[in-house]
């Protein structure tokens, strides 16, 4: 059945545009856990991935497809034949699927890129929508850089497309370079100059690289467009992508100015913003609209006072509406489990009784190494439970000895999930280089490091340390993470979580006998 007229779809990229950006990109696993949020937090199509790009991608798009139902499951394709047909075989399996095939149509594209005139332009275009036809009814086209093409073309095309069966247009600011009023133009012009417009839906995809990737798909959406593209967070290429959180709240908290709804629940906005921030390593900035941590904190007296009056003098929203519970203080180790599972929820996460007695047990533990505990404590916990997969290593114990101005030495005892228990001391520049020094000849899997980060999970001097390190093996990039009390062992355990994902990847390539190192290893390309 055909949506509401005044009904935006939100359409999520987060795991197509959205992880093909540096530092985002995610395993299967962890794209199928991303998609079940999406599908929670009730977008209307989530395009899982572009199948063509690797075999990795293939597959992680099959598995969304297989496994998430509710919201329509969309592949993206070139209009090429076999990218088309990669993308209908991996998404054959989808309760309801959609194509997604894109062409440039600018003229810096057309001659640069794709050395094509207008009309072969035009030719392949219906091609493309023509051949994705032959596999799904709900085929969606995109003019790459349409902002930056002629009108006159952009309509010619996109006539064309609609006459050859695309069901979804959508006209991307492929570089981030319009602004407001002439985007809102370019949709009008479209919607009076293009035969069968009104057939299908417009949709709008911006990106931020002016910071104004927001502002001009609601422009879009007031002038017509009914479907909008964008990603949690706003990550994607460059600047990032129309953030969801973002575009989603303006139309909500703006519904009497816009007079129009969308499928997004919004309290669970929040939690799928941070389960995105914990997969992907990449934190929210304080002040990230919607998002960030002080999005609804007041520090001046002036608002504190107003604020108390009334929330409504200095609060446009209530932060319950974005599913980000106010309470700075919480929980302790007299907590009770009853008052745990209350805070958990009102977090925005649903355990079952096993999940919930795990986390609950690391709780007791922290609360006995932390006085109080805070929001992001739990959810740093609860976050770290749902992620799943561990091992085969585990630290055992960390011991350091350290003295200023000599070399630190770190003793580490791991234990292997086929029971051996290992145990190093190594030497290096202050304790995290000695510790990794002893995990990697422990394990015997040696990395390089490239780029390391630690944060405070919460406030005050015993707060929980996170840290992300980033480091390649073999010409491929791993992310690991950790949260303690004790950074250098979060620092070691975030090290360990690469080690181990580099030896599951090993026993699995053992296992179907296959050399999947890339080419380049290989001695190929
Ligand atoms: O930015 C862009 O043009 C895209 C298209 C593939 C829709 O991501
Ligand atoms: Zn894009």
């Amino acid at each position: 059945m055909e949506p509401h007229p005044d009904r935006v779809l939100i359409f999520d990229t987060t795991l197509r545009d959205g992880e093909q950006s540096p530092g985002c990109s995610m395993t299967q696993p962890e794209k199928l856990r991303m998609a079940r949020a999406l599908a929670e937090l009730g977008v209307d199509i989530i395009e899982a991935g572009f199948p063509c790009a690797s075999r990795g991608d293939w597959e992680a798009v099959n598995a969304v497809a297989r496994e998430v139902q509710g919201p329509i499951i969309a592949g993206l394709a070139r209009c090429v034949r076999d990218d088309i047909e990669l993308a209908a075989k991996a998404l054959k399996d989808a309760e309801r699927k959609r194509i997604h095939v894109f062409l440039a149509t600018s003229a810096i594209h057309r001659e640069f890129k794709l050395n094509m005139a207008r009309e072969e332009i035009v030719r392949r275009a219906v091609e493309g929508v023509k051949i994705a036809r032959e596999y799904c009814d709900d085929i969606e086209f995109s003019p790459e850089d349409a902002s930056r093409t002629e009108l006159d073309f952009l309509a010619e095309v996109v006539e064309a497309v609609i006459e050859a069966g695309a069901s979804t247009v959508n006209i991307p600011d492929t570089v981030g370079y319009t602004v407001p009023d002439e985007f809102g133009e370019l949709f009008r012009y479209l919607r009076r100059h293009v035969r069968g417009i009104d057939k299908i839906r417009l949709s709008v995809h911006c990106h931020d690289d002016l910071g104004m990737a927001v502002a001009n798909s609601l422009t879009a959406v007031a002038a017509g467009a009914r479907q909008i593209e964008c990603t949690i967070n706003g990550i994607g290429e460059r600047a990032g992508n129309c953030s969801l959180e973002e575009v989603v709240m303006a139309l909500a908290t703006r519904q009497q100015f816009f007079k129009l709804t969308t499928g997004v629940q919004t309290n669970r906005l929040y939690p799928t913003s941070r389960l995105l921030a914990s997969i992907t390593g990449q934190s929210i900035p304080r002040n990230k609209a919607i998002v960030g941590e002080n999005a609804f904190a007041h520090e001046s007296g002036i608002h504190q006072h107003g604020m108390l009056k009334n929330a409504s003098t200095y609060e446009i929203m209530r932060p319950e509406s974005v599913g980000m519970a106010r309470s700075a203080l919480v929980l302790g180790k007299h907590s009770g489990r009853h008052a745990f599972r209350d805070r958990v929820k009102q977090l925005g996460f649903e355990l079952d009784e096993q999940e919930l007695n795990r986390v609950f047990e690391e709780f007791k533990a922290l609360a006995d190494k932390k006085k109080e505990l805070f929001d992001g404590d739990i959810e740093a916990l609860v976050l770290r439970a749902e992620g799943g997969a561990q091992g085969p290593w585990s630290l055992v114990s960390l011991d350091l000895e350290s003295h200023s101005g000599t070399q630190c030495n770190a003793k580490v005892r791991l234990e292997h999930i086929d029971g051996r228990i290992v145990e190093h001391l190594a030497s290096g520049d202050g304790p995290v280089d000695a510790t990794y020094k002893a995990i990697e000849q422990a394990t015997g899997i040696a990395v390089t490091v490239r780029k390391f980060e630690v944060h405070a999970v919460t406030i005050g001097e015993d707060a929980q340390g996170e840290a992300v390190v980033y480091a390649e093996q073999n010409e491929r990039s791993y992310r690991g993470s950790s949260v303690s009390t004790n950074i250098i062992e979060a620092s070691g355990k975030a090290l360990l979580e690469i080690i181990n994902r580099i030896e599951q990847l090993a026993q699995s390539h053992a296992r179907s006998g296959v050399d999947r190192r890339p080419a380049a290893a290989r001695g190929g390309l």
